[in-house]
């Protein structure tokens, strides 16, 4: 029963967390492509905002933005917050379900570093939390006054926490911490800056002040910030599913390119919708972090190299050690035959070049790390393997049965 509750937890968290993601990024892009397009109004002074035309579902509308508030408080204000917030909460779970839930699976790679799931929690959630109180404080310091050198620190200091996480975590773990880190700076820029600072503005206007106009510019600031992690973050939560991606010694170089390119995209679209002219150079940048990023891969991942025909750069001394576990020879002999041959370090299956997601089934080790996962997908569902291309019979299921359903 707990396998078949985890997994449709785990999918409907994904659902939400996705559908959430959505909300939020598309009112990220939305608003700030109307804060691009803003054209002088006839009602509004040159420098208090300003108003744009839309046409969309059927009908036409005009926007209009007040800086740093109208004059009086609206009677029926739009908030936009939950978006963000329910996207990380949901996020946070999932984290907890997947990586947190199934450390030994997931999250623990004894060959970087041999953690107890307890310490492997308190490296993760201490390591998000941290991201964001550095952050901050680079945002507050003086230096925050020059939007290049708070952007330089900030992708400086993601890059070395990339750099952490892979050296404490498993390399897919790391990845999603790297991107946990970076998504909670943004929610945390919604609840804890932008948000207070609006109340704020708002208080003001019901007492009849006029509001300060440095809580607007804050917001606007952070919510740049916000708009430029966008692609990155998404990049990563992603690429969990594409071990290629992280399999590499140089997963934060992947990380630096992919906020580099990430962020250009954006530089480009926001360019454009202000009427500045179509910055294509950020186009071919991105292109060439792509590019630089795919040869990162290829040519350092183990498995890449092997395909390629290169030589290996893991000398066996370095190899990952392995524990003594007891499998017993029968079910060895089953994931051995039937499933080894696609799940190993170098796959000799034709046309599989890398362990589909990341899962070795080819020591021991690995076979009874993966338990909860061969349980699910050979027993539970006949999902793998593929297409049963490798004649797995239902007594060998019976057989992974028992031992994976044993106490
Ligand atoms: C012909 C190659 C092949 C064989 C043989 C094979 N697999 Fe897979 N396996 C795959 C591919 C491809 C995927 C990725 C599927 C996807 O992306 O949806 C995969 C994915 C998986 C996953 C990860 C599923 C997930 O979504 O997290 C597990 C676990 C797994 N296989 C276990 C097994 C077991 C156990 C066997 C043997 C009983 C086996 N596989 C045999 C190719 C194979």
């Amino acid at each position: 029963m707990e396998p078949i509750l985890h997994e449709f937890g785990s999918l409907l968290l994904r659902w939400a967390h996705i559908i959430a993601g959505m909300a939020w990024v598309g009112a990220s892009f939305y608003f700030m492509h109307l804060d691009a397009a803003l054209r002088p109004a006839a009602d509004i002074p040159a420098d208090k905002g300003g108003e744009a035309w839309e046409v969309h579902g059927g009908g036409f509308y005009q926007v209009k933005k007040y800086l740093v508030a109208p004059s009086h408080l609206p009677e029926h204000l739009m908030w936009h917050k939950w978006e963000s917030y329910t996207t990380w909460i949901t996020g946070m779970l999932l984290l907890v379900w997947t990586y947190y839930y199934q450390a030994t699976l997931f999250l623990i790679d004894p060959g970087v570093m041999a953690l107890t799931p307890l310490t492997a929690f308190l490296i993760g959630v201490g390591g998000i939390a941290f991201g964001w109180v550095f952050y901050d404080l680079v945002c507050r310091s003086p230096l925050g006054k020059s939007a290049v050198a708070t952007g330089g620190v900030v992708f400086v200091f993601v890059v070395a926490m990339a750099y952490f996480f892979q050296h404490v975590f498993s390399p897919r773990g790391a990845f999603i911490h790297t991107g946990a880190v970076m998504a909670t700076i943004m929610t945390a820029n919604v609840f804890l800056v932008i948000q207070p600072n609006q109340r704020k503005v708002v208080a003001a206007l019901k007492a009849g002040l006029p509001p300060d106009p440095k809580y607007g510019k804050a917001g606007k600031l952070r919510s740049s910030h916000n708009n430029y992690f966008t692609l990155p973050v998404v990049f990563l939560m992603m690429s969990n599913h594409y071990p290629l991606t992280y399999s590499t010694p140089y997963a934060y170089v992947i990380v630096a390119l992919a906020l580099i390119g990430g962020a250009l995209i954006r530089v480009f679209f926001n360019q454009r919708h202000g009427g500045n002219g179509n910055w294509w150079w950020c186009w071919g940048v991105a292109a060439a972090c792509l590019v630089a990023a795919v040869a990162i891969c290829a040519t350092t991942s183990p498995a890449a190299r092997a395909a390629l025909g290169l030589p290996s750069l893991v000398t066996t001394a370095e190899a990952a050690p392995t524990t003594e576990v007891n499998v017993p020879a029968p079910v060895q002999d089953i994931v051995m035959g039937r499933c080894a041959m696609c799940h190993m370090a170098e796959p000799v299956y034709e046309g599989i070049a890398i362990a589909p997601r990341g899962i070795l089934l080819d020591t021991p080790e690995a076979i009874a790390r993966n338990k909860p996962l061969i349980l699910m997908q050979a027993v539970l569902t006949h999902a793998m393997p593929p297409n049963n291309v490798t004649e797995i019979s239902p007594e060998d299921r019976a057989v992974l049965k028992a031992w994976a359903t044993a106490p």
